[in-house]
């Protein structure tokens, strides 16, 4: 386990001065704290949310450097029109911020729905669809600006708790927090060879937003630990800017940071036993890669 010390007034956070940053998200929360926290250390960013109200309120309040573009993660041309509309206006990309995600509230799943002739129905799979496929399309885009741009630039997605652990009542959103660890730990290496883009996530515990309103009471009934927005931000700015931080997480809980991923690596000959350990060492040590047969020699 490795704590991490984020004042609240870190230096660290000076350096996103000038730096383009777009954002998933933004208009509510973690995101909107986010906003707040890159215009109050001089970044610019344009930001991406269903919420047109509280979205175009939240760029008129802080002025012309921050941007809000409507539209949904789930819809590739609305995230593609910020990106190109960004990097039209400011030559440059330098940080991207997947932060959009919703609460499975909105569809269980699991629950027998019947059409009218009684056939058990699908499920729409729109928290996945937000919570995970909008990610991929944000970390797509990312990747493809800093390359062609040749920017060193960094993503930072936001996880959870439930990338990690397992949350009951929401199966399907778990499914897409361990996806977006999943989607930047197998990007890690890969990123590291090319030596130009970096990729973290943050992974906030139960944090006081409009997602966990009617529930908080119950938290602050145990005493459980209770994130402040503006907490999960400071992890998301030190790790965008901060140049030791790539494939890592940082689990946020009642404004504390623990780095997560490098514990894991450390401890794997305890959890997967040494052989299983050997086995994957040697196939990264052989630089073996599933997928694409010819990217392997
Ligand atoms: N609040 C928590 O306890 C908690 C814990 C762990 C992780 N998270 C994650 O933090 C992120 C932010 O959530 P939050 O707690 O700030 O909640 P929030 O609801 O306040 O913020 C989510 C934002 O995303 C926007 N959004 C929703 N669907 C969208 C879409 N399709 N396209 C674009 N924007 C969309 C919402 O309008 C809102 O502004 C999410 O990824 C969430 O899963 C939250």
């Amino acid at each position: 386990m490795s704590a991490i010390d984020i004042a609240p007034d870190s230096p660290v956070f000076s350096d996103v001065r000038g730096k383009v940053v777009i954002l998933t998200g933004g208009a509510t929360g973690i995101g909107a704290a986010t906003v707040r926290l890159l215009n109050e250390h001089g970044a610019i960013v344009s930001f991406l949310d269903v919420n047109r109200a509280v979205g175009e309120e939240l760029a008129a309040e802080l002025g012309d450097n921050v941007h809000f573009f409507h539209g949904s993660v789930t819809t590739w041309e609305d995230q593609l029109k910020v990106f190109e509309w960004t990097v039209e206006r400011y030559g440059r990309v330098d940080i991207v911020l997947a932060n959009a995600g919703i609460d499975e509230v909105v569809e269980d799943a699991f629950a027998d729905n019947f059409d009218e002739s009684g056939k058990l129905q699908a499920p729409t799979l729109i928290v996945l669809d937000v919570t995970l496929r909008g990610v991929i399309f944000t970390v797509k885009l990312a990747l493809s600006y800093f390359r062609r741009l040749k920017i060193r630039g960094s993503i930072v997605a936001t996880g959870s708790a439930a990338s990690y652990l397992d949350t009951p009542g929401i199966p399907v959103y778990n499914g897409a927090k361990h996806g977006v660890i999943g989607l930047v730990r197998s990007l890690r290496d890969s990123l590291k060879e090319e030596g130009l883009i970096r990729a973290n996530v943050v992974a906030p515990s139960f944090t006081a937003t409009s997602f966990t309103k009617n529930l908080i009471h119950f938290w602050k009934r145990e005493g459980l630990p209770i994130n402040e927005p503006v907490e999960v931000a400071r992890a998301i700015l030190f790790l965008a800017v901060n140049p030791d931080y790539h494939g890592k997480s940082l689990y946020v809980a009642a404004g504390t940071y623990t780095e997560l991923e490098g514990s894991i690596l450390a401890t794997q000959e305890q959890w997967l036993g040494k052989q299983n350990t050997a086995w994957v060492n040697l196939r990264k040590a052989k630089n073996l890669k599933m997928g694409k047969p010819e990217d392997n020699v």
